[in-house]
C-alpha cells in the first residue's frame, strides 16, 4: 500500500499492496530474529494489506495524525470478525525487531505491530517512535496521553502483524507520568488532561482584569515537574561561554524586583473555530486561551548584562525547561535577543504570579513572561539560559507555533521558510453571553476582552448585533499602560435593548489596535495546518426568548 497526501486538506490515499498471507511474508521468512514465531490457520487466503510508505515522502514526517485517513476500506472483513488469527510472537522475538534493518515491532496490549514503515510519518519524530522499538508502547503512551483516541488506534491497527503468546506475563503496569501533577480547579474546561490543557469557562475570562491564578489557562505538553526550590539553580551561559549557576534567593537578593502586568496568549487561541472550519486534529481551544496576571521577578535584561551582554548584541536568548519526555527532550524556546535586552520590553524572569509564588502549572519557582508575544516563548521551569546567533533548536520554535498561508498542505509545508510566531496580532472575543444563552426582549449586556501583541494598545472594540450589518462601540476598562508596553488586554462591554419580537442576535466583535490594525472577518482565510493565529472576528448567535 502506498500512501500519498493530496490536496489542502491532508488527507492521505492509500494505494494498497495486497499481502496474501498463504505464508509468513518474505521479510519475517528470511528474519533471523525470528526463529519461531508460529503461524496459525496459515493456509488462509485471506488478505491483510500493508503499508509500504514512507521513504521518499521527504516532508510527510511532520503528519498530523488525524491527517492521516484510510480511505481504502479493506476488501475483506477485519481480522477481529474473520478469518485466522494472527501468528503469535513471545517479547523476546518482538525485541529482536528494533531497528531499521530488522524492521521496528511494537507491541500494545497483546498486539504486535510493524512501524517500520511509519516511522518518518511519525508526529513527533522518528528518534522518539525508536525509543519504543522492540518493546511496549505503553510506557510512551503515559506520557503522550494524546495517542489514545480512537483514529491513533485505527492508525496502529493497519500495521498489525501478530500477536503476543499468551503464554507471556502482561505488560507490567507504568506508573503515571502525570501522578504528580498539581490539582486543578474543577471549573477549568479540560481540553487534554495528559498533559493538561485546559481554559476556563468563557463567562468567568472577563470577570476580573487580573485573572485569579486558578483561572488562568494551562498549557503544558508534558508532565509538570516538581521541584525542590532549595536545591533550584537557574543556569546562564555568560558572555564568555561560562555558565553561572544562581539559585532563587541569588536572584532575588541581587536583581531589583519588578511587577509587570501582561497578557498570555497561545497561538492555538480559538483554534475550534478554525477546527470547525476544517480540522487541524490540535487542541480545539475556545476563546479562553488568554489570560492576564500581575507577573513579579526580576528583568531577563539585568541577568543578562550582568552575564555580560551589551545591549546592541544580535542573536536569540535561547531558555530551556525542567519539564521532559523520556528521551530527555525538554520544552524550549527562544526570543530575539532585541527584545529581552530592550529596556521597555519588560521580559521578566517571573517567580511570582499575581502578588504569590508562582503555581506549579505555571512554571514554579521560575518561569519566563515574555510580554505582548506568543506563549509559547515565556518557557516554564526555567533552568537555561543561553544566547546565541540561531533560534532554539527546540520542537516548539522549529516545527511548530508557525504560520502558513491556507494553501500550505502538509505535502508543501517548509517550515525553515515560515518565521517562528513572535509578536502576536491583534484579537478580541465575546465572553458573555455565550453561544448557547437564550435572553428576553429588553436591555442586554455583551462582554468581552481584547489585546493585541507588540505592546500596541487596544484603542477600540466594534460589536455589532446583526452580524456586521451595523456597529457600535464598547466602552473599554482596563489600567493605563504606556505606549508601545501595553502588554495586558483590555475588557469591553456593550449595553444594548433587545427590541421586543427580536428572534435573533447574531453578535459581533472586533478590536483595532493603536497600529489601526483590524482583526479580519472571516477565519477561512486564515486558517492553517497548524490552526494558529486565529483572530477572525469573534460571532455569537443567541436565540432571543419571549419576554
Ligand atoms: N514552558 C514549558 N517548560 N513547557 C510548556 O509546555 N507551554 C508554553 C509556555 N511555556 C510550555 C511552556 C505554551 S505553548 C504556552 S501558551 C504557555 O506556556 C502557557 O502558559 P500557562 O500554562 O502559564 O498559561
Amino acid at each position: 500500500m502506498l500512501l500519498t497526501r493530496t490536496s489542502k486538506s491532508g488527507l492521505w490515499t492509500l494505494q494498497k499492496t495486497y499481502w496474501f498471507r498463504t505464508c509468513p511474508p518474505a521479510y519475517l521468512a528470511s528474519s533471523p530474529s525470528r526463529p519461531h514465531g508460529t503461524w496459525n490457520s496459515a493456509g488462509s487466503t485471506r488478505r491483510r494489506f500493508v503499508v509500504a510508505a514512507g521513504a521518499g515522502l521527504g516532508i510527510g514526517t511532520i503528519l498530523a495524525y488525524g491527517n492521516y485517513r484510510r480511505q481504502a476500506a479493506e476488501v475483506d472483513p477485519p481480522a477481529s470478525t474473520s478469518g485466522p488469527p494472527f501468528p503469535v510472537f513471545t517479547r523476546q522475538e518482538v525485541a529482536c525487531h528494533h531497528s531499521d534493518a530488522d524492521r521496528v515491532w511494537v507491541t500494545y496490549g497483546s498486539d504486535v505491530f510493524d512501524v517500520t514503515d511509519f516511522l518518518e510519518l511519525h508526529p513527533g519524530g522518528k528518534s522518539k517512535i525508536l525509543l519504543a522499538a522492540g518493546g511496549a508502547l505503553e510506557p510512551f503512551w503515559a506520557l503522550y496521553a494524546m495517542h489514545k483516541q480512537e483514529h491513533v488506534l485505527e492508525i496502529l491497527q493497519s500495521y498489525k502483524v501478530g500477536e503476543l503468546s499468551p503464554e507471556e506475563p502482561p505488560q507490567p503496569s507504568v506508573g503515571d507520568p502525570y501522578a504528580e501533577d498539581p490539582p486543578r480547579h474543577p471549573a477549568l474546561k479540560i481540553n487534554t488532561l495528559k498533559p493538561f490543557n485546559a481554559e476556563p469557562p468563557s463567562e468567568v475570562i472577563a470577570e476580573n482584569y487580573l485573572t485569579p491564578s486558578p483561572f488562568f489557562f494551562k498549557r503544558n505538553h508534558l508532565p509538570v515537574p516538581l521541584v525542590d526550590p532549595a536545591a533550584y539553580r537557574l543556569h546562564v551561559q555568560d558572555a564568555c561561554g561560562r555558565t553561572l549557576s544562581l539559585s532563587l534567593r541569588d536572584l532575588k537578593r541581587s536583581f531589583r524586583k519588578h511587577d509587570v502586568v501582561a497578557t498570555v496568549q497561545c497561538a492555538g487561541n480559538r483554534r475550534a473555530e478554525m477546527n470547525a472550519l476544517q480540522s487541524t486534529n490540535r487542541l480545539g481551544w475556545g476563546i479562553g486561551a488568554i489570560s492576564t496576571a500581575c507577573w513579579g521577578g526580576v528583568l531577563l535584561r539585568d541577568v543578562l548584562v550582568h552575564a555580560g551582554y551589551q545591549p546592541g548584541d544580535e542573536g536569540h536568548v535561547c531558555f530551556e525547561g525542567l519539564d521532559r519526555d523520556q528521551s530527555g527532550t525538554v520544552y524550549g524556546a527562544s526570543i530575539p535577543l532585541k527584545k529581552a535586552m530592550n529596556p521597555e520590553g519588560d521580559v521578566l524572569l517571573a517567580y511570582e504570579m499575581n502578588g504569590e509564588e508562582l503555581p506549579r502549572d505555571h512554571g514554579f519557582p521560575l518561569r519566563v513572561v515574555v510580554p505582548g508575544t506568543v506563549g509559547a516563548r515565556s518557557v516554564k521551569w526555567l533552568t537555561r539560559i543561553s544566547v546565541g546567533p540561531e533560534e532554539s533548536k527546540s520542537h516548539w520554535q522549529r516545527k511548530d507555533y508557525k504560520g502558513f498561508s491556507p494553501a500550505v498542505t502538509w505535502d508543501t509545508v517548509d517550515f525553515s521558510k515560515a518565521p517562528s510566531i513572535q509578536e502576536m496580532p491583534v484579537q478580541s472575543a465575546i465572553t458573555e453571553p455565550s453561544p448557547d444563552a437564550s435572553v428576553t426582549p429588553g436591555e442586554l449586556t455583551v462582554k468581552g476582552y481584547a489585546w493585541s501583541g507588540g505592546g500596541r494598545n487596544v484603542i477600540r472594540v466594534d460589536v455589532s448585533l446583526d452580524g456586521g450589518k451595523s456597529w457600535r462601540e464598547a466602552e473599554l476598562t482596563g489600567e493605563e499602560q504606556l505606549p508601545g508596553r501595553a502588554w495586558a488586554w483590555k475588557l469591553w462591554q456593550l449595553k444594548a435593548s433587545v427590541p421586543t419580537g427580536t428572534k435573533q442576535l447574531n453578535i459581533v466583535c472586533k478590536a483595532v489596535d493603536s497600529s489601526y490594525n483590524e482583526q479580519p472577518d472571516t477565519v477561512g482565510p486564515i486558517w492553517n495546518i497548524l490552526g494558529v493565529l486565529n483572530n477572525a472576528w469573534h460571532r455569537v448567535r443567541i436565540s432571543v426568548g419571549e419576554d
